[in-house]
């Protein structure tokens, strides 16, 4: 335990504790804290669902989650420390009469109660009535929610205005588990602390940015949930929206939480929104087919367990994004996601412009442009990409391509990278709002993702096949090549 620091220990509380979220990172990233003894020795974890259960049958499954996903090196020793804070409560939370159980549970005068909402949007209101109703809440308390907040901006304002009515903007803590990551974060390190790269940073020296976020698994058996949802919304609207926000502000005052937002909100206001007129130029949508990852065939969207055969759902988006300020005009950004791609990779790759001319044309006709690549997983790195002579003393000069290599895991080799939830839930249980979304910012990008989906909406268009295991459909190569451009291989 940080020993400079004095935090208040908290009850956590989890509703939809026996749910995906919960098994598969909370409880995983919890029992991670633990291991690195950063959590306050009297903070308790409260998991709540719909289920009879023991306690004892709530830490079994921890224990199974554990070892599905860390196999075997669960820290006996840690565990032991780790499941005595777990115990169980059975509340059907549409039912106002069963959150008194909570009074029986709950320490408020020693330690903090933290509302973690795990369960779908439509239970918000329920949670927050019950937990008014029954008077368990004080100043001190906060609630978590997790993306998507709601499926538009209505549905969006519908569930801040039910949550604010319990709770007030300082207790509540928005997540997006994208803003944990270490190499999200050292972006602002990246721009901010470095002057090579705050003074080369707008039109006059960037041609232009990619953002992909590829990822290798499917739909994970949450056809219902994703089909009603889509790429567009499950990973876009925040992830995405959100790594871009921290590629294109301008620099915040300070790193208070209320300075990052307003430079962020700037962005979202200032992003072109997409119309009817444009959006088939500036997006693809895809959905996969049957196809191979690595040497295993793997089924259709339209053949996963469950599937609605008539879908005409996204699993993946190529959006042209053109921000319209000072800093920007020009540079388009290209933003693509999707399920079922070669392989995982999140990665910027900001390209600089092509030099005026070149005096080396005998050794290459056209010079490359410096690149920059941020790895954000896997193989969290940076990589600047150059030119520099090939040594040698006879004849002409020759260039090669080269990189400058700064690979994480050997720079910073006794240090451990902390996963998304991990980080969050640290600064949730020390109260740290930084790292979080505010209101604004969610209805500002939904009021953009909103424009897109309605053109959409209102065009015969169907998301194109693209095969498993591959870059998604080839409309996504024209969006570029359109321009000139290609995706980075
Ligand atoms: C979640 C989405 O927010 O992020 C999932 O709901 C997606 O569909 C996941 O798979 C990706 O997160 P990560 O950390 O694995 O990139």
């Amino acid at each position: 335990m940080n020993k400079n620091r004095n935090f208040k220990p908290c009850d956590l509380v989890i509703y939809g504790a026996l749910g995906d979220l919960s098994t598969r990172k909370l409880l995983i990233s919890l029992y991670r804290l633990e291991k690195s003894d950063l959590l306050e020795p009297d903070t308790r974890i409260i998991g709540i669902d719909r289920h009879d259960k023991e306690d004892s049958e709530f830490v079994e499954l921890a224990y199974k989650s554990l070892q599905d996903f860390l196999k075997n090196t669960i820290d006996e020793t840690v565990w032991q420390r780790f499941s005595s804070r777990l115990s169980y409560l059975k509340i059907d939370l549409t039912q106002m009469d069963q959150y008194h159980q909570l009074h029986d549970v709950i320490d408020s005068k020693s330690r903090v109660m933290v509302n973690y909402f795990s369960v779908a949007p439509f239970l918000f209101k329920d949670i927050c009535r019950g937990l008014d109703q029954c008077g368990v809440l004080n100043d001190e308390s906060r609630m978590v929610m997790e993306k998507p907040i709601g499926h538009d901006l209505k549905s969006s304002i519908e569930i801040n205005d039910a949550v604010a009515g319990v709770f007030n903007d300082d207790q509540i803590f928005r997540i997006d588990h994208y803003l944990g990551k270490e190499t999200v974060l050292n972006l602002l390190a990246l721009r901010f602390a470095n002057s090579i790269f705050t003074t080369n940073w707008d039109h006059n020296t960037i041609d232009h940015i990619q953002i992909t976020v590829a990822e290798e698994v499917g739909i994970e058996g949450r056809f219902e949930y994703f089909d009603k949802t889509g790429q567009l919304r499950d990973m876009l609207q925040n992830h995405l929206l959100q790594i871009l926000t921290f590629v294109a502000m301008e620099p915040p005052v300070n790193l208070e939480a209320q300075s990052i937002h307003n430079e962020k909100i700037k962005v979202l206001a200032a992003l072109r929104p997409i119309t009817k007129c444009t959006v088939e130029d500036v997006t693809v949508r895809g959905q996969y087919t049957k196809g191979f990852l690595k040497a295993d065939e793997v089924p259709g969207y339209l053949e996963e367990e469950g599937a609605n055969t008539e879908s005409t759902t996204e699993s993946f988006v190529a959006i042209r994004v053109d921000i319209d300020n000072w800093r920007w005009a020009g540079v388009p950004f290209y933003l693509r996601t999707g399920k079922r791609m070669n392989y995982k990779r999140t990665e910027i790759v900001v390209y600089f412009k092509h030099l005026p001319h070149n005096i080396f044309a005998d050794s290459f006709r056209q010079l490359p442009p410096n690149k920059l690549i941020i790895h954000l997983q896997p193989n969290e790195g940076v990589e600047v990409e150059m030119l520099n002579k090939v040594p040698g003393i006879d004849g002409d000069i020759k260039l090669q391509k080269t990189k400058l290599d700064l690979s994480f895991s050997e720079t910073f080799k006794e240090k451990r990278i902390f996963g998304g939830y991990e980080k969050l839930i640290l600064e949730v249980l020390r109260g740290n709002p930084t790292l979080f979304l505010s209101r604004e910012e969610i209805e500002q990008a939904w009021t953009w993702i909103d424009s897109i989906q309605d053109a959409w909406g209102s065009s015969s268009d169907v998301p194109k096949p693209y095969p498993a295991g591959t870059w998604g459909p080839i409309a996504s190569d024209s969006l570029l090549a359109r321009d000139g451009r290609s995706w980075e291989g």
